[in-house]
């Protein structure tokens, strides 16, 4: 006979948390939310820790370099898609690493026999109206000179003047070489009353510019994710076929942890993936696995050798994997059964494998709820699709601006990897869909404000730390009834600004 799990599965949205004591010392200025990634022995600290405990979905329509560097700003991790080819995920990992915080490579560039007509259809597309003349025309090529909006004017000059008639040329610009720092830089910067630097490598050829504006900017981001040398922290996904290749590619490129991608993770290609790449690699090629719903699953992962486990089938937000095969399990459900097996495993081995809740969160509260339940960090798709930083198209539907998002599993996205069982290296049929979300404007003015109600409840709880909040919180199953009275109810609100916010 078939076994049948004694609850029904549930989601977030079905418990709350219940305060605890908080004393005069448990205010949201005093929390950290300092959180492992990878797997770690009792009395050790994790290779990797997170300053905040977000990651970005191995997805498409999320985690480009852009999203990286933004979020390791804020001190979290991105894992770039896995859905592409090895060449450009390598590529979107090597920038990430070699970003220098205030150091930009050019946007907006010109030839020299470029016209007038071509620098004001530029400024429009771009938006930029600091542009580099290169011998090319490209972001890195021999520096010629710069213009900006000083050098024409539209009402006086002809459209077809060609750009080396009117830029500043190269003999009349300050410039520095490419290896100076930021701080440098930014004296130089001030010294010669400049806008903008531009970095140069001994060709001439143009490495960076450097703005005015982006010292202090740059100075901001206390909580950034760094690694030993400075460089933003970033992952990469991964799948369970063409490891042998990628995975040297994307160590190569600097990648600091790895995923594998898969909708379901109980299965033994991901211990093959695993076992491959320790043996050929090292054990310090840090790599997670999933997902799973429970504790089978994650014992199957855990003795794979896997540093981080994710957990969650079924719930994304363009997830439609239960309608299409009836597999999954309510993400709440699944996170409490995976993360009693981490526990008892802990116990018994002395090793802390982090748990990471992948998808489902609909409400910031939905993440300070995963953490009590004892996810480590969360993974978001959708969450992070609406800002600038995802690398989708923003459009305006009926008045209103939109953030595209769609699944791996989408026709779209075509991921075939993520879902293939050793078949026919096809999508035979579709996991996921193709969406809009309301634009949601900056990654960190959200992840500011979602993170300050996570603060704000740990210290309702009585908790300064994720791992204080694990083994103190009270949690309550809400039966449909109260979630009702937990919204506004019997008042006609006066402007729906509310019914915005997540
Ligand atoms: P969200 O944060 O609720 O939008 O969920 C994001 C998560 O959904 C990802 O991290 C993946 O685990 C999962 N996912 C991504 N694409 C698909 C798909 O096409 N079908 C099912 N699940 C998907």
């Amino acid at each position: 006979m078939a076994y049948y799990f004694n609850e029904p599965s549930h989601t977030f949205g079905e418990y709350l948390l219940v305060p605890g004591y908080s004393s005069t010392q448990c205010i949201p200025q005093n929390v950290s939310l300092k959180t492992p990634l990878v797997k770690f022995k009792k009395g050790e600290e994790s290779e990797i820790m997170l300053n905040i405990p977000l990651t970005s979905a191995i997805m498409q329509s999320v985690s480009d370099d852009g999203m990286a560097v933004a979020l390791a700003k804020e001190g979290g991790i991105s894992f770039i898609y896995g859905s592409q080819s090895i060449e450009n995920e390598a590529a979107m990992v090597a920038k990430v690493k070699s970003y220098k915080s205030g150091f930009v490579t050019s946007a907006a560039n010109l030839k020299p026999n470029s016209t007038l007509e071509e620098v004001v259809e530029l400024k429009e597309k771009t938006g930029y109206s600091t542009m580099a003349v290169t011998e090319d025309g490209t972001a890195n090529g021999k520096l010629i000179g710069i213009v900006t909006s000083r050098d024409y004017r539209v009402t006086r000059m002809d459209f077809k003047t060609q750009v080396s008639e009117f830029m500043t040329p190269f003999d009349k610009l300050t410039y520095a070489h490419s290896d100076i720092t930021l701080k440098e830089a930014n004296n130089i910067i001030w010294d010669n009353k400049l806008n903008m630097l531009p970095l140069v490598d001994r060709d001439q050829k143009l490495k960076y510019m450097v703005f005015r504006k982006d010292y202090s900017a740059n100075k901001e981001n206390k909580n950034e994710l760094i690694d030993s040398q400075k460089r933003y922290v970033v992952g990469a996904g991964i799948n369970t076929r063409d490891f042998a290749e990628r995975v040297p590619a994307l160590i190569e490129a600097g990648a600091d942890v790895l995923c594998i991608d898969s909708s379901e993770g109980f299965s033994e290609w991901q211990k093959i993936t695993i076992e491959y790449i320790h043996k050929n690699f090292g054990e310090n090629i840090k790599v997670g696995a999933g997902n799973v719903v429970d504790k089978d699953g994650f014992l199957f992962l855990a003795e794979a050798g896997a540093d981080f486990v994710k957990v969650g089938i079924g719930g994304g937000s363009i997830c439609i994997t239960r309608e299409q095969k009836g597999i999954g399990r309510g993400q709440a459900t699944a996170l409490i059964d995976v993360v009693e097996a981490r526990n008892e495993y802990f116990e018994k081995t002395g090793v802390y494998i982090p748990v990471c809740s992948d998808g489902g969160i609909v409400h910031d509260y939905h993440v300070t709820l995963a953490l009590a339940m004892g996810a480590d960090f969360m993974m978001l798709g959708r969450y992070f699709s609406r800002f600038d930083e995802s690398p989708t198209n923003k459009v305006n539907i009926n008045g209103n601006y939109m953030k595209e998002y769609w699944g791996e599993g989408s026709n779209r996205a075509r991921n075939w990897q993520r879902y293939d069982l050793g078949g026919d290296k096809k999508l035979s049929f579709e996991e996921g869909v193709d969406s809009y979300v309301p634009y949601a404007g900056s990654l960190k003015d959200n992840v500011t404000i979602t993170l300050n109600k996570v603060r704000s409840t740990m210290c309702n709880c009585g908790t300064l730390t994720i791992s204080e909040l694990q083994k103190n919180a009270k949690i309550t199953l809400v039966s449909a009834t109260s979630i009702v009275e937990g919204s506004s109810h019997d008042v006609i609100l006066k402007d729906n600004h509310y019914n915005t916010q997540q």
